[in-house]
């Protein structure tokens, strides 16, 4: 947990609220309050409780969401194109430390992902350890064999590349075209990789939920926060 003990202009930068030479300035614009005393002095201490702007309370020192990804954007802090993080209010992405998102899905898969600016966190969900369920919808290309089940949870496939065969994996069949797959690990770009093993093609792909929080009602491109 971030020091919640520090100087103004240091509670106002890591938040993203502004620089910490913009400090001085952002003091004189909004209504800055540490308990009921207005603060025009950047480096007065507080507690991350006391300090109020215009009224509000600070925004939290560790956030962690679950967002529903819309198709088109990219989990990526520096790449061309639209970014997932351009999705969140904009001083978060000035906050330090940066809120990240745990693992990645392609650009054109929609659905399940946690933010988070908590490392620790992050790192223990996204472990090659980590036994964190995933769940996924697969629209596929062509209509299912029959033996998919089977090879997917026989935990002998191997993909083109890997040295290890993947961990058993449970598919639920929706229709001949509509599959539900729950998977363990997190390779890249693991469940177009496992169709393509056994001669399909996914043609769209949802997440519906990861470490069991579920996108339930969230529209596109909304997100809620969530306690891990
Ligand atoms: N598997 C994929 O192929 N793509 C994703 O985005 C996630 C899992």
């Amino acid at each position: 947990m971030a020091n919640s003990y520090k100087r103004i202009d240091a509670h106002l930068s890591s938040l993203g609220y502004c620089t910490r030479s913009e400090a001085k300035k952002f003091l004189k614009i909004f209504e800055v309050f540490v308990k009921d005393k207005r603060v025009f002095d950047v480096s007065l201490k507080a507690n991350h409780e006391d300090v109020f702007i215009n009224n509000e309370p600070l925004d939290a020192q560790t956030i962690t969401i679950l967002l529903n990804k819309p198709s088109g954007y990219i989990c990526s802090h520096n790449d061309a194109g639209s970014l997932i993080y351009s999705l969140l209010p904009e001083r978060w992405n000035r906050r330090n430390p940066k809120i990240s998102t745990v693992g990645r899905l392609d650009v054109d898969t929609t659905g399940a992902i946690i933010l988070t600016d908590n490392g620790d966190l992050n790192h223990k969900l996204t472990s090659p350890k980590s036994d964190v369920i995933k769940v996924y919808e697969a629209t596929l290309a062509e209509p299912l064999k029959g033996d998919e089940s089977q090879i997917f949870a026989s935990g002998e496939l191997m993909l083109n590349g890997e040295k290890k065969p993947l961990l058993p994996a449970m598919l639920e069949i929706i229709s001949p075209t509509l599959v539900r797959l729950e998977i363990v690990e997190g390779k890249y770009h693991q469940v177009k990789r496992m169709f393509a093993a056994v001669g399909n093609r996914v043609i769209k792909l949802h997440r519906v939920s990861f470490a069991g929080f579920q996108i339930d009602d969230l529209k596109e491109g909304e997100y809620k926060f969530i306690e891990l």
